[in-house]
């Protein structure tokens, strides 16, 4: 059984680096030795075949390893779509004093993340833990609370309006018996402040998706319940709120059965769902049999949100055993994450891969099937997203009644030096300036009167014309 310590009870990080020193050392040697050799091959990048699922794969990094570890930078930038700052945008990091910010650690991995064509989950604007000492221990009555509370959430939103996809607005609200938990916020708010900050953080990005986030409450259960309940209620108020994220935090062999069930009656209220913090701990040391179930618990997974069609994506919580939170918050565990303390992969990786779909023949419309007549179909291009280095395109092919297609390809030029970095829905390849997208596995066929969409991210600078698009 897993120890009885939440997910979220914190020691310093300082004191993580320490002990954890020779727990991963003594990993490292043992992963290089266990890994089967499935593992060694080369999968391709995991953001590019979650992409090409429609969905990301992310992950959680720090800035101080972004910018001084190679090995940790060089995984972040390649093998995940999306990025949370691990700790960078918690309200203990932005504003240490009161009034005096300091954003040049969430600035940076922004940045990176902008080089890189990922996306950005902000974590997170609301929670009982990781406070500032001055806001913890002010003292403060309830309006004057509120008040801190609005500011903070609008200036921070604010600030990365546009750069950050989705927020983790609130972190963590219930206790396990699905009570909401007793916090700074709530014994001087009750629960009003719920709904207040959602409404805060959509009226300083109102493009932003905004998620409730919550760790024990994968699986069916009173703490589910309790969040169910919330999210049904704060939707029937006209409440913004987009998606729930649901942490993760596993221990070996204990992924709840009914994750998928969760996961899709979530959905099924009408908002996104989403994996945000995945690790599965075990107790130290490995061996090869743990990392087995390791793989099929991280693989068990990714195919429930595969299975889900509004789970958005999952995010892994540290790139490497030997950057995870885990062995200083459960004595006793760790080996929780994808790669060894080496910075190999794990039998873990090579199963998202594979529950990703590698090793699965790419989908490739024939020639004869997309060059059937087809009059009327068309494609276009759109730029729902463009911030200073990067934008996001669609394209949307569409059929009027009374024609199809079985397979589609559609090309275009990027005459003004764009570049493609990712794509989702279709698989596409740019050569010079030449960009096709052909349709995935799923959807090629575009019914009489339908449509099926694509999307890509891409670098851009001086100026991003859209381009005339060719279909099949
Ligand atoms: C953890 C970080 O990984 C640690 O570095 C930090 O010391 C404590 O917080 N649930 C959450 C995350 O929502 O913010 C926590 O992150 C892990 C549990």
């Amino acid at each position: 059984m897993p120890p009885p310590l939440g997910p979220s009870a914190h020691r310093p990080t300082r004191f993580r680096r320490t002990v954890l020193a020779v727990t991963v050392c003594a990993a490292a040697l043992l992963g290089a030795a266990l890994l089967p050799s499935t593992a060694r091959a080369a999968d391709p990048p995991l953001r590019e075949l979650a992409a090409a699922k429609g969905v990301y794969l992310g992950n959680a990094v720090a800035g101080g390893a972004l910018g001084g570890n190679a090995a940790y930078a060089a995984l972040a930038g390649t093998q995940f779509g999306s990025l949370t700052p691990e700790n960078a945008m918690k309200w203990g990091s932005v504003e240490p004093t009161r009034g005096s910010y300091n954003w040049a650690e969430a600035d940076q991995i922004v940045a990176f993340a902008q080089a890189h064509g990922q996306q950005v989950r902000g974590h997170t604007l609301v929670w009982h833990s990781q406070n500032p000492g001055w806001l913890a221990n002010g003292g403060f009555g309830a309006a004057e609370l509120r008040g801190l509370l609005q500011q903070h959430i609008t200036t921070e939103v604010g600030r990365y309006q546009g750069r950050v996809r989705a927020w983790d607005v609130l972190n963590e609200l219930f206790n396990e018996d699905g009570s909401y938990r007793s916090s700074l916020w709530t014994d001087a708010l009750g629960t009003g402040f719920v709904a207040d900050a959602l409404t805060w953080a959509h009226q300083a990005d109102p493009a932003a998706e905004l998620y409730l986030n919550d760790y024990n409450v994968e699986g069916l259960g009173a703490k589910s319940d309790a969040l169910y309940a919330l999210v049904r209620s704060l939707k029937a108020q006209g409440v913004p709120i987009h998606g729930v994220g649901f942490q993760a935090h596993f221990v070996l062999g204990q992924v709840p059965a009914t994750l998928q069930a969760n996961l899709q009656r979530f959905a099924d209220l009408g908002v996104d769902v989403a994996v945000t913090e995945l690790d599965v701990r075990m107790q130290t040391p490995a061996t090869e049999a743990k990392l087995s179930q390791q793989a099929a618990d991280y693989g068990t997974v990714v195919k429930s949100c595969l299975a889900v069609g509004r789970c958005r994506g999952v995010t892994a919580w540290d790139i490497s055993d030997a950057d995870s939170w885990v062995p200083s918050v459960f004595p006793g565990y760790g080996a929780a994450t994808l790669y060894d303390a080496g910075y190999q992969p794990k039998p873990a990786h090579h199963a998202v891969a594979v529950a990703l779909g590698a090793g699965t023949p790419a989908s490739t419309p024939s020639p004869s099937a997309s060059s059937s007549p087809a009059p009327g179909c068309t494609a276009a291009y759109t730029v729902p997203n463009q911030w200073n280095t990067g934008f996001t395109g669609g394209v949307t092919v569409s059929c009027p009644p009374g024609s199809s297609l079985s397979g589609w390809r559609v090309s275009w030029d990027f005459t003004a030096g764009q570049q493609l970095t990712q794509s989702w829905n279709a698989t596409c390849t740019q050569t010079g300036t030449r960009v096709t997208c052909a349709n995935a596995a799923w959807n090629g066929g575009v019914t009489a009167g339908g449509s099926v969409a694509f999307g890509f991210n891409g670098t851009w600078s001086g100026s991003n014309p859209v381009p005339a698009v060719a279909l099949n």
